[in-house]
């Protein structure tokens, strides 16, 4: 039986809320900000509260949040509301502990960039400077600044437009385009966890542009009735733009491993043998005998 915990978020300490909502939506980008106040000292602090939003005009949103401690805000809220520009940097894991550093707590007017380490370069279009150890910086105007409450841990949306950007050719492609494998991205996740998105731990789903799925609703009921293929299996199988034509299956039953598959007499020993064909072919990256194999059934 399936054991669910259910309740309402009133119903538990901002504290005990706060680590539920960070623990589960995660990983989360994080966005290293660079602002300066209204008499020009520099000021450089992670948020993980941080995503893109629109690509045409380019807007990012990142959430300078009340601390749940005291309800006190932050430098880069305060600097923001009084100079509306901000430089977001992206964090790679060459700078992650450099970054961890400058989210350090430091009193008012202590610029976070002597404090870490990291290298100031002047921005194009804006006043912070931009970190020059980045990846990626985007110089941006802050459109708006909505503040989501009063109370402790109530977060404010900085909406940034973005203004110039600049890319380290050190992480582009062949194509001159930004490589995921070199960016060596970082994320925050729950507590003090991270993730690196490292070649080994990335991976990719193939998703048609031009063609729809046919959806795991028009595969072969007998799919449910064993327990070898999982739901990535399903998806992927679904993710087929056509179910194969009779002419097609017949040909394919002459394959001899899957042949040797319709030749078992007990029905639930054949059903498991071709789901494990289905599986393994789907574990070699081939679609589309997986597929075929599927419905030869
Ligand atoms: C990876 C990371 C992500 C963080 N994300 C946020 C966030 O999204 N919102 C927030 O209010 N504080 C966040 N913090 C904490 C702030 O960085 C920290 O309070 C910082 O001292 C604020 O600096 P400031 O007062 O100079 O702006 C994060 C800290 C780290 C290390």
């Amino acid at each position: 039986m399936e054991n669910v915990k259910s309740f309402e978020p009133g119903s538990i300490t901002t504290a005990n809320l706060q680590n539920i909502l960070l623990t589960a939506v995660a990983p989360r980008p994080i966005a290293f900000a660079s602002t300066v106040d209204k008499f020009g000292n520099v000021n450089l602090s992670p948020f993980s509260f941080f995503n893109v939003f629109s690509s045409n005009p380019p807007i990012l949103i990142f959430s300078p949040a009340r601390r749940v401690r005291d309800n006190t805000t932050k430098h880069t809220l305060k600097n923001v509301e009084q100079t509306k520009e901000v430089v977001i940097n992206i964090v790679n894991h060459q700078l992650v502990e450099q970054m961890s550093l400058a989210s350090t707590e430091y009193g008012d007017g202590v610029n976070e960039f002597t404090k870490s380490g990291l290298t100031e370069k002047a921005s194009i279009k804006v006043k912070p400077p931009r970190v020059g150890e980045s990846p990626v910086s985007f110089e941006c105007v802050v459109d708006d600044i909505i503040a989501l409450g009063n109370e402790a841990g109530a977060g404010n949306l900085v909406i940034c437009k973005v203004v110039y950007i600049h890319l380290n050719t050190k992480y582009l492609d062949e194509k001159n385009q930004l490589d995921t494998e070199k960016l060596d991205l970082v994320a925050r996740m729950g507590g003090s966890w991270y993730t690196r998105c490292t070649k080994q731990s990335i991976f990719e789903i193939p998703k048609p542009l031009n063609t729809k799925g046919i959806g795991v609703d028009k595969l072969p009921n007998h799919v449910y009735k064993t327990e070898i293929l999982t739901g990535n299996n399903l998806g992927r199988l679904g993710n087929c733009n056509e179910i194969p034509s009779d002419s097609e299956i017949e040909l394919h039953k002459k394959l001899p491993e899957v042949n040797k598959v319709l030749n078992i007499e007990n029905e639930q020993l054949k059903l498991e043998q071709l789901h494990l064909l289905v599986k393994k072919q789907l574990e070699d990256n081939n679609l589309l005998l997986a597929i075929k194999t599927l419905f030869c059934l």
